[in-house]
């Protein structure tokens, strides 16, 4: 994740971005730099490593100017270098950009084509020449911007400085937050609320497909479709905690929605998206090309092991077996000679989780942790780790931090499926592609919020709902049920479709409903037909599938929650967000504490 912060000010402008990214330094570290309009021209100074080495060469040689924008970069796409880090440039347009620009490659090339030169090897650099272009073709910036804006896939938060343009500046987010703080008489744009706090309490939030257009004295949003929008304007006269909710009601809607960006994130901490290929730090000693492995975790983590279970199995061919931690650990387990294992927490602190942990590695297996929370127990005493990127969760029901771990897990996949000679370089690329959009897909996943809000309201009457899932999407069933448990209060089930009538389908009657998770993959007509035993003995269906999902499941559904088509690989990721949405919008009606449901903790230290 990157900061982003730009100014439309009438006061010099560099101190003011180091400032403003001092406060975005949580968001990434790797580098930094800052961009401003000096006598109308664009002028640059950028420092890899941290905000320190941009101060110093600041001080070397100062920028002058009172608009500017300014980037801390966590690296994704290119080392840290200074020529990787942001402002990226040409003599018409400085951009800074947070997200995963996904067609950056055609871009790059047609835009190399037209005469660019690139001076990095950077997703993000694409923006600039292709903004470019549009400025050269002679449209005006604001049209310039929107035509180049319209043309990325991804997900990305954007901040525009153009030269010649002392009262223009233009920002543009889908996937990625970008607020506009109102001045007077200056105008900010800032990656949260946070950025632009120290130069005005009021604040709005851009909406997926918003741009907005300031000067020093207006603030134009448009929206997706290019109409004029307005936008609520939030005041922030207390501390960061306020203003951290953004537009959202809860932490966990908030947490919800930033996993566009939290996932591309974690994604892109282990791909390389130039090369195709999964890119694994020092994994000290764990042999990712071992006979077996084993996926510990206790609750939505173990839940994000049970998908890996199957990716591990389907992409890397190794034999993978998956518990709950506090099972494990007093079972005795057996392991293979030359296995490993995964240890999944998002606090890394779980108690069950680490005590199996230091089970394993008394018994001499190589562990390595998928951690969120950086330096907790769980992620300095296993041998190695893979980070996941969701920062902090504040909401005590998982959600950022479940997609990220499936984030990490699913590039573990490719690296044992590479490491032991189960995928070639052509299906390495395949799957990584796949994973690159994912930010995008949960972005038009969480579209249908309307939807599923109104079916939400009719779901916090039931006493009882059973999920249903196949393959991957069994576990992102046992998953939904959870989340509904936890915050709702209502009872839930998963289940193995497949296993419905082996028993719970005596549970089956009209009060009861049934949501079922079924993208249109493979399985997907062994569910319909598990879909058509519930319609049979008169069960309410509530169906998340995709548009060619909807076309067979017909009127047998009492709703339908579309999902976007993808690839199979990374659908129990984007099926992730309807299922969260669902029992946050449910817990929502009923009037229940979403954030801090009763009897819960958010790390459970204890057995
Ligand atoms: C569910 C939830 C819990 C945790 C579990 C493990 O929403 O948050 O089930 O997943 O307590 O916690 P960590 O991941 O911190 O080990």
């Amino acid at each position: 994740m990157c900061g982003i912060i730009g100014i439309l000010g009438n006061a010099p402008a560099a101190p003011r971005l180091v400032e403003a990214l001092r406060r975005l330094e949580y968001r990434g570290y790797d580098s930094a730099g800052v961009a401003t309009l000096e006598g109308g021209q664009i002028r640059r100074r950028r420092a890899a490593g941290k905000l320190a080495n941009l101060e110093r060469e600041l001080a070397e040689r100062p920028l002058a100017g009172s608009t500017g924008i300014g980037h801390t970069r966590w690296a994704t796409h290119g080392a840290p270098t200074t020529d990787n880090a942001h402002p990226h440039a040409s003599e018409k347009v400085a951009i800074v950009h947070n997200g995963i620009i996904e067609n950056f490659r055609p871009l790059r090339e047609e835009l190399i084509r037209a005469g660019h030169k690139f001076a990095s090897e950077t997703d993000s650099e694409v923006i600039a020449h292709l903004i470019t272009d549009y400025l050269d073709k002679g449209k005006p910036p604001e049209d310039a911007a929107i035509a180049a804006v319209r043309r990325l896939e991804g997900a990305f938060g954007i901040a525009m400085l153009f030269a010649g343009g002392d009262d223009i500046l233009i920002g543009a987010r889908k996937g990625s937050p970008l607020a506009v703080g109102l001045g007077d008489g200056e105008m900010y744009l800032g990656s949260d609320a946070i950025a632009v706090s120290p130069f005005t309490t009021r604040v709005m939030f851009l909406e997926e497909g918003d741009i907005a257009v300031l000067t020093h004295n207006s603030a134009k949003i448009l929206d997706a479709g290019g109409q004029a929008a307005e936008r609520q304007v939030h005041v922030f006269a207390g501390g960061a905690a306020a203003v951290e909710k953004g537009n959202h009601r809860h932490f966990m809607q908030k947490e919800i929605y930033e996993q566009p960006e939290t996932t591309g994130r974690t994604i892109t901490r282990y791909v390389n998206a130039y090369d195709e290929r999964v890119e694994m730090p020092d994994l000290d000693g764990v042999d990712l090309a071992a006979d077996s492995a084993i996926i510990i975790g206790c609750g939505t983590a173990h839940y994000a092991g049970r998908v890996a279970e199957y990716w591990l199995e389907q992409i890397a061919g190794v034999p993978v077996e998956t518990d709950i931690a506090s099972e494990f650990r007093y079972r005795k387990p057996a392991f293979g000679k030359n296995s490993f294992g995964v240890f999944v927490s998002q606090s890394g602190e779980t108690a069950d989780t680490l005590a199996a942990l230091r089970y394993c590695k008394e018994n001499k297996l190589k562990t390595l942790a998928v951690v969120n929370v950086p330096e907790s127990t769980i992620w300095r005493e296993a041998d190695a780790r893979l980070p996941t990127l969701a920062g902090p969760e504040i909401g005590v029901a998982s959600t950022k931090a479940f997609t990220a771990q499936l984030s990490a897990l699913a590039a573990l996949a490719i690296a044992v499926g590479r490491a032991r000679g189960a995928i070639d370089a052509k299906e390495e690329s395949r799957l990584v592609r796949a994973l690159m959009e994912t930010p995008r897909l949960i972005a038009d996943a969480l579209h249908a919020e309307p939807e599923i809000d109104a079916i939400a309201q009719e779901l916090s009457h039931a006493r009882d709902v059973l999920y249903l899932g196949r393959g991957a999407h069994y576990p992102i069933a046992l998953e939904g049920a959870l989340k509904l448990k936890e915050i709702s209060y209502i009872h839930a089930e998963g289940y193995a479709a497949g296993e419905l009538k082996h028993g719970p389908i005596a549970l089956i009657d009209e009060a009861t409903p049934v949501v079922v998770v079924a993208p249109h993959d493979a399985l997907f007509e062994k569910t319909l037909s598990n879909m058509q035993e519930v319609n049979a003995r008169g069960g309410r269906l509530i169906v998340i599938t995709d548009a060619a999902g909807a076309a067979e499941v017909g009127d047998i559904a009492s709703h339908i929650i579309l999902a976007p088509a993808c690839d199979p690989f990374v659908a129990p990721l984007v099926y992730s967000a309807p299922i969260q949405l669902l029992a946050y919008f449910t817990a929502v009606h009923k009037g229940t504490d979403v954030d801090q449901p009763r009897n819960l903790a958010k790390s459970v230290t204890v057995e």
